[in-house]
This record gives C-alpha cells, structure tokens and sequence, in this order.
C-alpha cells in the first residue's frame, strides 16, 4: 500500500475508534494499539506532510508551537450571563420574561452553569478551523491547536444536510481527576500548583505547547449553536441535533414549562452535580425558541432571555479532632485538619464518616501553614465551619468560639520537629511555612526527588512511573538517583509489593515481571543521552526550573564549571538573580549532593552541552517556513538553519502546501522542486534568502 493510501485509512481507523470511544463508550482496540496506529500515522506524516489530512486524529495529541496567539474578533459577540442568587429574583426574571412576549406561552430549558472558560468553536463545511476564547467577549485569542486536542470535539461533522458555516460554544474544562494528577505533577517539579481547575483550564487552553496541552487531558461540554440563517427553531432542536452530530452535549439538560419546574430541576442538581467531572456553580435557564429569544433580546452585556443561578457554597460546622503534619516533597510542612461530623463528636477516630458537604464526604481540610492556625486562632475540639466552593479543597472558614462553654478544647501547637525524619524545623525569613532542612535523609524528600529526577521533562525515564519509585525506595533498592543506576535485572526480577492509595484506601499489587524489569532498564539507559541541561534540571536544585537549568547549561557549558562557579559569577548570567545563586551554592557544598553530582557522572550522564544556544538577531521571518535542499555557496546547510532560526523563522523537513518558501541550493532533488511548484511554494536563492534578512 502507497503511504498516501495508508494515511488515509489510518486516519479513517483512528476517527472510528475516537467516535466509538466518546460518543458511544466503547473500546474496541486497547490503549496501546490505538497508541501504536496513531505513531505510526504520526511517522507517515512527518514523512510525506504533503498526505496529512486537515482533520487527521494526529492533531489530538499536539505538536505545534504558536509563539503568541492571534487576537480573532468573535462574529457573534460572546456575551455573559445576569445572576440571581435566590428563588425571588427568579420569579422577577420569569415576571419580565412573560411580560416581554405579551402573554404567549412558553418553556424553558435548564442546564448546569459549569465553572471553566467559554470556547467558541467554527466549522467550515463541516471541518472544525476555529478555536477562540472568549477574551473581552468582542475580540479573543485564536487557540485552535489546542482545542483540537479536546478528544470529544469532532474534528470534522459527516452529518447531512449541515450548514456551510456554523459556530459552537461551550465551555472548556480541565476534569477534576485531571487536575489532581497534573498539580501532583507539578508539585514533583517543584512548581506553582493551579489554585483550582478552572485556572488550570485556562492556564492549559492558552499553552503555546499544543503536546502539553495534549497530555492535561482537556474536555468541552457544548451548550449553544449559532449560525447567520435560522437553521434550528429551538434550543432544544439544536442540541439534540449537535449531540447527533458527535458534539459532547453538556449532560443533564431539560425542557420545562413553569419557573417551579425550574426551581425543583435547582433542588435536583444540588447535590448530583458533585458526581459530574468539574465544578459546576449554578444553574442556566434559557427560553426554548429562538424566535422569543429574539423577541426579547439583549441589554448591553447580556440577553434578556436566559439568567443564571449561583448555588451558595455550603457551610458546614464540624468538629476538628486533631490535626496532622504532611511533609511534603520540598520538605514544606502543612497541617492539615482532621474533621468529623458534630454527632460524631464522642466516637473514635477511625470510626468516624466525616462531615457531608456538597455532595460528598469531608475528613480532611488544609490548614495551609502555621500563620493560617494562629489567624484561624482554631483550638483542637473545637467546632468550626467548612466550606467547599469551586475550589475542590474543602476549606475552613472560622470557628464558633460560643461553643467553647460546652466542649473543653486544647491549643494546636506546632510540631518544633519533623514528623517524618524527627529533625528540627526551619522557617526562612519572609516564607510562611516551616520546613525540614534535613533534605538528605528524610523520606518524602527523597523519594520526591527520584520523582522529579525520572521525569519526563527532567531525565525522561517514564518506565519509572506509577507506583514503581516507591517500591523500589521502600524496599531500600534506591534512595539516590544514582542508586538508579547500580539497578540490574537481578536486583529487579521479581519484586513485588503492595501499595495503599491512601484516598480510596484500596490496595494495589505492583510486581516487577520480565518485561517490565526490561522496560525499565532500557529507560535507564536511555536516559544516559539526556541532554546536560535535563540533567542539571533533574537535580531538583531549589529555584532551578527548567527555563533556569537551560540558561545555566547554556552560560557554564559544564557541570564542572558551574559547580566552580562563586555567587559573582551565577549573577552575571543573564535573570539569574541572588536567590537562585544562593541556591546553587548551598546545594553544591553539601557532601551528598556532590557525591550524588560525582556518582551521575560515573555512571555516564551529560555533564556538558554540545548546543550552541540560538542567538536572536531579528524577528523579520516571524512565523515564516522554510525546507533547504541543496548545497550552497557561503554557507553549510546547518549555518543556514541557525540564520533561519535566529530570524524567527521555522525550518522543516519536508515540502507540503503550507511551507513558505523553498531555499534552493545547487544539485537539489528535481521531485522536491517540482512539488514545490506544483503546489505553489515561493522558491528562492541563496542570494535572495540573504536580502530577506538585510544581508
Ligand atoms: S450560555 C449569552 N450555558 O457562563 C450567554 N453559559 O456568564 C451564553 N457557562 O461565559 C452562555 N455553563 O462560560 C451558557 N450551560 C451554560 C453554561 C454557560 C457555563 C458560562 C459561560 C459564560 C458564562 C456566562
């Protein structure tokens, strides 16, 4: 089969398989063998780009950088929603309503407020080419790479009979389990956690990185249809068709006829909306047919025909039994309270369910740090009120102090050592928590330290995941990432543990087999290749990111010279300031970690950079591409992609529609030139590439 036949039954496969999965849930092939088709889609592409199809399931998982987003103009303006907050403001809504089309009869449709951001989809003969936020509602940024990565989004409708040009909105959302998993991640690379999943949302549809944005798992519930001619009667018309049509039709929609069905459908969804996989702050009630709502239009920010209601975030008292101290893998210290119901307040710990709140049961609620325990001024017995909102993270917002004439209660005091290693706590100036200095022998600080150094973003070992980092750490095999690479298939073979999810409280077995010890081992010797600056970013050296870890490996070139260098010399490196110097001082004079540095190097790891860091000489080829092909007069092939790269332009490997400009040197292949005339592709000399950057 030619690979213009193969892309076009791969792609077909892998938009069947998507389909089956999200609209129908089903799986018909594993994860990995939709894992392997999709690869090998990806290799054909990147191979012969003149085949990929403008819908091609390889856009779910990303791979373009937009350097900034274009600012777009919505067609329809992205209006907001009036509030109301109680049942009284409702009746005046439905009042205004009735008055405004004079007695007619009507209904109206209920659906959840989901707390994300608004998107707004367009499709072009039923080809998906848009994704917009909503900005300031007029104007918007152009993030379609990234939508495109939204798995329940139809790339392309099949649907008959579909309007030429359409808009969708909805609205776009991280799913809680995906925002736990990727602050979990976060925390491993020691960098700021999202508040909640809505700010992940956004922060994650605005990624210059479409893989990334890819790997956060992002999803969209549709809620509106829009097009110039009146294609649908109803809203309710439009979205039983949208969800025909593939669209992932926000869930738990109905029709009503009265303001009290509305009111009961509020009573309905106040808890069940805390099994949904986001936050969901309200309700929206809209007037079913698109003629009224044109009958009773909009005011300047909103229309007249639909309204929101928020739920109030509900508050709780509860008792605060005792609170514990999580050592985390900073060795940041947090206390974290352990609350029952009032009607426990006489049972046993271990006996108790905890407070039920928004739908789901409450144990447990972070006290953040010890300047949160004095404002609080919480006493342990005491009864307190918590509150769980869109944060996700029950919260406590104050104590009932009258309460303190019935129940004795005792001061909270602060743990002076750590609970996990025993060693004394720190606190440094102007930090509001204490931690635990102790960063070579304590527990959670080292096994989060082989967590940050496996990596994918650090050295990349990814057949570490899951589970296995503990194992070995618990079963004293690794306490270093060096220790990583004493590991051999005897040591491995074999091992076996149970481990506890302490949330579920369900036990997981986890055993290391032949193929796995395989896997394993190959990543470890993979990741010898990784690139000095991974490697200087999988120390995990405090204020070392890995924007900082490539601009030292970049200045220093060498782990030899940057471990030699003083504070004077960090700080004339470019955004390197005093506190990330201090940093790196302190972390190479302690004996460990320059044994830790000295056993890496023993075992092969790049502890110097062959990359020449791209030095910026103009933006004049902005967003432009280019293939070289050929042999040129005054410069190697490679000088040029420097030249192309320092001008910020892009250089790819193969001629498709969408290159820029062919740069033709001499003896080039005729089959690449003829393409690129055929399709149309600016091809330009030497000479002429050099007038393009004013040489
Ligand atoms: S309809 C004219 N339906 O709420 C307004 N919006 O305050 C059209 N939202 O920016 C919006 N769930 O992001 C609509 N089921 C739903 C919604 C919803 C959440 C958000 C949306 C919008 C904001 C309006």
């Amino acid at each position: 089969m030619n690979p213009e036949q193969r892309i076009q039954e791969l792609s077909e496969k892998l938009h069947y398989y998507n389909d089956r999965y999200y609209q129908d849930s089903v799986s018909e092939i594993s994860d990995y063998e939709f894992d392997q088709l999709l690869k090998e889609l990806q290799a054909l592409e990147s191979e012969y780009p003149q085949f990929r199809q403008d819908d091609s399931p390889t856009q779910r998982v990303g791979g373009t950088v937009t350097k900034s987003f274009n600012a777009v103009y919505h067609r329809y303006p992205m209006l907001s929603l009036d509030n109301t907050y109680n049942e009284d403001e409702l009746r005046s809504f439905d009042d205004r309503v009735r008055r405004g089309l004079d007695g007619e009869a009507y209904e109206y449709i209920c659906e959840l407020k989901f707390d994300g951001i608004s998107l707004s989809f367009t499709y072009e003969n039923g080809v998906l080419v848009r994704g917009v936020t909503r900005g300031d509602g007029t104007r918007g940024d152009e993030i379609t790479n990234n939508v495109k990565t939204i798995r329940s989004l139809p790339l392309r409708v099949k649907a008959d009979g579909i309007p030429p040009v359409f808009e969708i909105r909805g609205e776009g959302f991280m799913p809680i389990s995906s925002f736990q998993k990727l602050n979990e991640e976060m925390e491993t690379l020691g960098e700021n956690q999202y508040a909640n999943p809505r700010n992940a949302a956004s922060g994650s549809f605005k990624l210059q990185d479409s893989a990334e944005a890819a790997r956060r798992g992002l999803d969209s519930y549709i809620y509106s249809f829009l097009s110039d001619n009146a294609f649908f009667k109803s809203h309710e018309e439009s979205l039983l068709a949208l969800k025909s049509w593939g669209f992932n039709v926000s869930p738990g929609w109905k029709k009503v006829s009265t303001i009290d069905e509305v009111i009961a459908y509020i009573h309905e969804w106040e808890e069940k909306r805390a099994h949904l996989p986001l936050a969901t702050d309200g309700i929206v009630i809209k007037i079913n047919s698109f003629e009224q709502q044109r009958e009773l239009g909009f005011t300047a920010k909103s229309p007249r025909w639909a309204i929101s209601y928020k739920y109030k975030a509900e508050n709780k008292p509860a008792v605060l039994r005792m609170v514990t101290y999580q050592v985390g893998r900073t060795g940041a210290v947090t206390p974290v309270a352990n609350l029952c119901d009032l009607s426990e307040r006489a049972l046993p710990y271990n006996q108790v369910k905890g407070v039920h709140l928004s739908g789901t049961r409450v144990k447990r609620a972070t006290l953040h740090n010890a300047n949160e325990l004095e404002r609080l001024g919480v006493r342990l017995n005491d009864t307190v009120f918590v509150e769980k909102s869109g944060e996700i993270i029950p919260k406590i917002t104050g104590v009932d102090v009258s309460q303190r004439e019935n129940y004795e209660t005792e001061p909270v005091i602060f743990p002076t050592h750590c609970p996990e290693c025993g060693h004394e706590l720190q606190r440094n100036e102007g930090e509001v928590a204490f931690f635990c200095p102790n960063d070579s022998h304590c527990p959670p600080q080292l096994k989060g330290r082989i967590e940050h150094f496996i990596h994918r973003k650090a050295m990349n070992i990814e057949s570490l995941g899951e589970g296995k980092i503990e194992l070995l750490f618990d079963l004293d095999l690794v306490r270093t990432p060096a220790d990583l690479y004493d590991l051999n298939h005897d040591k491995l073979l074999g091992l076996e543990k149970n481990l506890l999810n302490e949330e579920t409280g369900k036990l997981k077995k986890i055993s290391f087999r032949e193929k796995t010890v395989e896997n394993i081992l190959k990543g470890i010797e993979v990741s010898r290749t990784v690139p000095f600056k991974n490697v200087l970013f999988a120390l995990g050296i405090r204020f070392v990111g890995q924007t900082v870890a490539e601009k030292l490996a970049a200045y220093f070139k060498s782990m030899r010279a940057l471990r030699a260098a003083t504070y004077e010399q960090l700080t004339a490196v470019p955004e390197i300031g005093g506190r990330i110097a201090l940093s790196i001082e302190s972390f190479f004079s302690v004996p460990e970690n320059q044994m830790l540095v000295e056993r890496l190097e023993r075992a092969g790891l790049q502890m110097e950079s062959d990359e020449k860091p791209v030095e910026i000489e103009s933006d004049l080829l902005d967003g432009k591409t280019f293939v070289i092909s050929g042999v040129f007069e005054n410069f190697e092939r490679d000088e040029l992609k420097e030249k192309i790269e320092a001008n910020g332009g892009k250089v790819l490997s193969g001629v498709s529609g969408k290159l820029n400009y062919l740069l033709a040197g001499a003896n080039m292949g005729p089959s690449k030139l003829e393409k690129a005339r055929k399709l149309g592709v600016t091809i330009i000399s030497e000479e002429e590439f050099l007038a393009m950057i004013g040489n």
